[in-house]
């Protein structure tokens, strides 16, 4: 499937919602270049943790000075990186230094890119935005499930990992920079009921009906 031009696509929505699920299989659907804005905030807060900073201190030098082996690491997604990736991401001169990095990457060949603020701030003129959704109760079980490859059946952990993610969401949507919000011009999905692939259908879909896709 060949879009008719270098698209860039911006996919957002909250944690967990199954924004990088659909982003990563959009972009080989239709051979776009993939960009997970998330992994620079997470790798930014990595770098904050292994220097023993504090995360609520300005952090820029560590956005300004982020290497592609910093993104290529394996322990980016522990639960730690999450909380400290939220507080960083809440700074303006962590967003300020990641933001031409985001564009670069997008301008280069189009892009299907995934995050909080990609319709809104870092291509509000995407040929085509996204914002994806699912219940808090929703994204807890499938976050449990990516970590430990199971569905969690103790209910107790399932709500701990419920107030993590609404705290998590809470914090991205009050930030005063670039907060967690849908474009007004993006098509929202809410993904409880749908799997990975209607998900990715629907969307193409949108695409389609929009003339950017050819046959
Ligand atoms: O998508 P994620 O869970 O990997 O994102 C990690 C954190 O980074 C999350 O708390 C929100 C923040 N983020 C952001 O503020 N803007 C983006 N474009 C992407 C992520």
């Amino acid at each position: 499937m060949k879009p008719t031009k270098k698209l860039i696509i911006a996919v957002d929505g909250p944690a967990a919602a199954g924004k990088g699920t659909l982003a990563k299989s959009l972009a080989q659907v239709l051979g776009l270049p993939y960009l997970d804005t998330g992994l620079l905030y997470r790798a930014v807060a990595r770098r904050v943790i292994d220097q023993g900073a504090n995360p609520h201190d300005d952090a820029t030098v560590f956005a300004e000075s982020l290497e592609t082996d910093d993104l290529e690491r394996n322990d980016l997604r522990q639960p730690e990186v999450d909380q400290a990736a939220s507080l960083v991401a809440r700074q303006p001169g962590v967003r300020a230094a990641l933001l031409e990095r985001q564009r670069h990457f997008g301008r280069l060949g189009g892009a299907v890119i995934d995050g909080r603020d990609i319709g809104t701030v870092v291509f509000p003129d995407a040929d085509m935005k996204f914002f994806i959704t699912a219940s808090p109760g929703v994204r807890a079980q499938r976050r449990y499930r990516q970590r430990y490859g199971h569905d969690c059946d103790d209910e107790t952990v399932l709500q701990k990992e419920v107030r993590a993610i609404t705290e998590r969401d809470q914090q991205d949507a009050s930030r005063d920079v670039a907060p967690l919000k849908p474009a007004i011009d993006a098509v929202m999905i809410k993904t409880d009921h749908l799997t990975a692939a209607d998900v990715l259908h629907k969307t193409l879909d949108v695409l389609r009906e929009r003339g950017l896709l050819g046959s």
